[in-house]
């Protein structure tokens, strides 16, 4: 489903010294270590997995306004990715039949959960703390401030049916969902955090938001069954760039619903890659907005740049430009075209300029923006990213430096 197209990187990297780059020897060790981990999550996913989680969200949506969804970095991203995405970035204030979603526990920031606190007002509101370890701090916080307004808003029992945990086995959370009687959700302690959205770490708010996570994983399966050759081509390319001294990624997409998917990735090639003084460091843009603002740095700037272009052949919504000349500009001439043809044509302006530029470009390619081909991304992404870093020589799995800051942090608050 999703399709690399490499032809814009071909004037800085030959075919030659892409292909050059084995993809063979990464793939067998994902598949000897983690074909029943994340890498077989599409395939093994079944009616009854499906059905436990709609189970949940039912529970939830049945008596709440509003899910908190407590989590950070893979236990957030990719449900809030899906969300924007697939449903819309203004989901919230979409006129709909599901819960608001309000994403927490992913900062320390006292005003911002504030906000949300005031945000739920006195609307009825579940939580779904999210945290595979189930001790980071950012989430534990704010589990704090929810868990209290939960039992000041509906007492013990009511408390008991609106905190809904997902969490690994025995972890301190699943250990307080066992004591306290709260609803629960095993993550599979052998996928990692950023390669968990295919699991009920995203699955269950997705569902809440009204997502068909059949739909989602049917995507995510078809690009399991067909999608090997695109990830590795991607791997490869970004690889033999990142070796011409392309050591940043853009990634870049047309469409605004697509941001927080850009969030996602960051996080997951951001900390698969970036170890032992090498990586490709992973940045996003929303194009044409950032065009105005970072426009002239991809243009003209240090030439250490590769981007990697997302577009979507079958637009969601197509209006045309109405008539009518406001002003006296030859912009007028455009009236009738479709908002997809403009676009596209944006899309094709900035690639060729920013080759022209000494920009290589990437492109993939994916039908629209649907349950289907998130999930077809998702996996899509995870795949050619551990094949990336394998590639690179580093072990895509761990993440060692985070633990720099957290040590320090438990240090000043004396903990
Ligand atoms: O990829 C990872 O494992 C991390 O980035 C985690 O997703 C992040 O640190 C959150 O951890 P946890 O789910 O344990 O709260």
């Amino acid at each position: 489903m999703v399709k690399v197209d490499i032809s814009g990187a071909l004037g800085f990297v030959t075919e030659n010294e892409i292909n050059a780059l084995d993809t063979q020897k990464p793939l067998e060790k994902l598949k000897t270590l983690y074909e029943n981990g994340w890498m077989g999550l599409p395939a093994s996913f079944n009616p009854e997995l499906a059905n436990v989680i709609k189970r949940f969200r039912d529970g939830i949506k049945n008596q709440s306004d509003v899910l908190v969804v407590l989590g950070i970095g893979g236990s957030y991203l990719g449900a809030r990715a899906a969300i924007e995405y697939i449903k819309s970035p203004n989901y919230n204030l979409l006129k709909k039949d599901t819960p608001d979603i309000y994403f927490a526990g992913n900062n320390a920031s006292g005003e911002y959960l504030n906000q949300i606190i005031e945000l739920i007002g006195d609307r009825d509101f579940s939580v779904n703390v999210i945290s595979k370890s189930g001790s980071t701090i950012e989430t534990a916080i704010a589990l704090r401030f929810f868990k209290a307004m939960l039992l000041q808003r509906y007492g013990e029992a009511g408390l008991k049916d609106r905190l809904y945990v997902t969490s690994d086995i025995g972890s301190p959370l699943i250990k307080m969902a066992e004591r306290e009687g709260y609803p629960f959700l095993e993550m599979p302690p052998e996928v990692g955090g950023r390669y968990s959205f295919l699991t009920v770490v995203g699955l269950l708010p997705c569902a809440v938001a009204g997502i068909d996570i059949d739909e989602l994983m049917a995507g995510a399966k078809e690009e399991y069954e067909n999608g090997l050759e695109d990830a590795c081509l991607y791997a490869k390319a970004r690889q033999a760039l990142y070796k011409k001294g392309k050591n940043i990624e853009m990634l870049a997409s047309f469409e605004p619903a697509f941001r927080y998917t850009g969030e996602w990735w960051k996080q997951l090639f951001g900390e698969s890659e970036g170890k032992e003084g090498i990586g490709i460091f992973p940045s996003y843009a929303d194009y044409t907005a950032d065009l105005h603002s970072m426009g002239q740095l991809i243009q003209e700037g240090e030439r250490n740049l590769q981007e990697t272009f997302v577009s979507f052949s079958e637009p969601r919504q197509n209006p045309k430009v109405p008539g009518g000349d406001i002003h006296d500009d030859k912009i007028s001439a455009i009236a009738g075209f479709d908002m997809h043809k403009i676009n596209m044509s944006a899309s094709e302006a900035v690639k060729r300029a920013h080759i022209d530029g000494g920009v290589p470009v990437l492109e993939l390619c994916v039908p629209g923006l649907s349950a289907k081909s998130f999930g077809a991304l998702v996996y899509f992404f995870m795949r050619s990213c551990a094949v990336s870093a394998l590639i690179s020589g580093v072990n895509p799995f761990g993440q060692p430096g985070v633990e720099a800051y957290k040590k320090n942090l438990f240090a000043i608050l004396g903990l």
